[in-house]
């Protein structure tokens, strides 16, 4: 990785890699990460893989090491933090009571890429929950994220390892590209499977609300806690201060402007060029044919019948949409059900950032 250059800032820091790719997850886990761990026990803030997106990592219990990830991000101080755990038990730490509809998604899906919001304790950094009386805790399935918390041996608070503002990291090299200097290292091991961040649920009220779809598809908890027990939607109307504070940011703002389509691409796409402009398309392979001819950058989003593929690669193609420069990138428009609720939460954010 670079050496600090002449006249860099001097809060530089020369960003280690622990490449722990080889790893199953079986064997005893390597020194690398022993090491990373050790790095996070004593304060630094260290990105590494979880089975949604690479997160970036510090001691949920420290304002100093908290302070380091909203730094490196340029995350503003009122967007809270999700804090990790290695094992269920260790929640216990974190909460002042754990509501029964907690407990019961804890059971069904835990580990996995489920964040519950309860009621917290005064042991997480006021930094984590931004003064919130709330906490949101996930306990993740990646063998290395695991490894790595129970090595560091406190919660860990994590946000997504992207620069605010740019779609959370997928790949190791992401993370270089968005934090490299920043942070006190990145532990690089295997693809995050599901590609899009957990599910937000709030339990703290009468009934579970999603605060952000994810990887839990709301089908999955309605099966787990009775469709009268899920409320429909945040509802909250626009004024009112949003129950998942990050929900106000702008989340990706793509470079070239990202137009939703869900009438004919080749209307969209003539009329633009008509206006002199140069197009990107993103769109399913099965249109890759018929619509390559039209775009100046043609973007293949995976089969459509395979949407979790789409969900898992959708972030490294807004990443090479936001490289193509092109004036205006048209994109397909998925059904809202399953794991498309939160593919189309993030695209129609991508959009409305435009
Ligand atoms: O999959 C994920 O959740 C990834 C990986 C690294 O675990 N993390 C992630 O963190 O996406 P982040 O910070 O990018 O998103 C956390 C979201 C934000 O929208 C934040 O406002 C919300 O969760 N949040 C955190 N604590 C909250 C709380 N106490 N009440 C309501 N919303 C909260
Ligand atoms: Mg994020």
């Amino acid at each position: 990785m670079e050496r600090m250059k002449r006249g860099e800032k001097m809060n530089y820091k020369q960003t280690r890699m622990w490449d722990v790719d080889n790893w199953d997850g079986k064997e005893p886990s390597p020194p690398e990460i022993e090491e990373a761990g050790l790095c996070i026990s004593r304060g630094e803030a260290v990105a590494f893989p979880t089975e949604t997106v690479y997160g970036l990592g510090a001691d949920a219990r420290s304002d100093a090491a908290v302070e380091q990830i909203f730094a490196a991000k340029g995350r503003p101080g009122d967007n809270p933090l999700i804090v990790h755990i290695g094992e269920r038990s260790q929640w216990q730490h974190l909460t002042s009571s754990v509501p029964d509809m907690a407990e019961q998604l804890a059971d069904a899906f835990w580990p996995g890429p489920l964040t519950l919001i309860v009621p917290k304790n005064n042991a997480v950094s006021e930094k984590v929950t931004a003064g919130l009386s709330t906490v949101a805790v996930r306990m993740p399935e990646h063998p290395v994220a695991r490894a790595l918390i129970n090595k560091a041996g406190v919660p860990v608070a994590a946000p997504s390892a992207n620069r605010s503002g740019r779609p959370s990291p997928t790949k190791a090299e992401h993370v270089t590209y968005d934090l490299d200097g920043k942070i006190a290292g990145i532990v690089k091991g295997g693809g995050a499977g599901y590609g899009l961040e957990s599910t937000v649920v709030d339990c703290t009220g009468e009934k579970a609300v999603v605060l952000r779809p994810g990887g839990i598809t709301r089908e999955q908890l309605t099966r787990v806690l009775g469709e009268e027990n899920v409320a429909e939607s945040a509802g909250l109307p626009q004024e009112e201060a949003p129950k998942a504070p990050g929900m106000k940011y702008r989340h990706y703002a793509p470079s070239s402007p990202l137009v939703l389509v869900e009438g004919s691409m080749h209307e969209a796409v003539k009329e633009a060029q008509r206006e002199g402009k140069t197009v990107g398309i993103m769109a399913v392979d099965e249109h890759h044919a018929d619509l390559q001819k039209y775009a100046d950058v043609f973007i293949a989003l995976g089969s459509k019948d395979e949407l979790s593929d789409i969900a898992a690669r959708l972030y490294d193609n807004l990443r090479l949409a936001d490289q193509s420069r092109v004036d205006v990138i048209f994109c397909e428009t998925f059904p809202k059900k399953g794991i498309g609720e939160a593919v189309m939460n993030r695209l129609e954010k991508a959009a409305s950032a435009s």
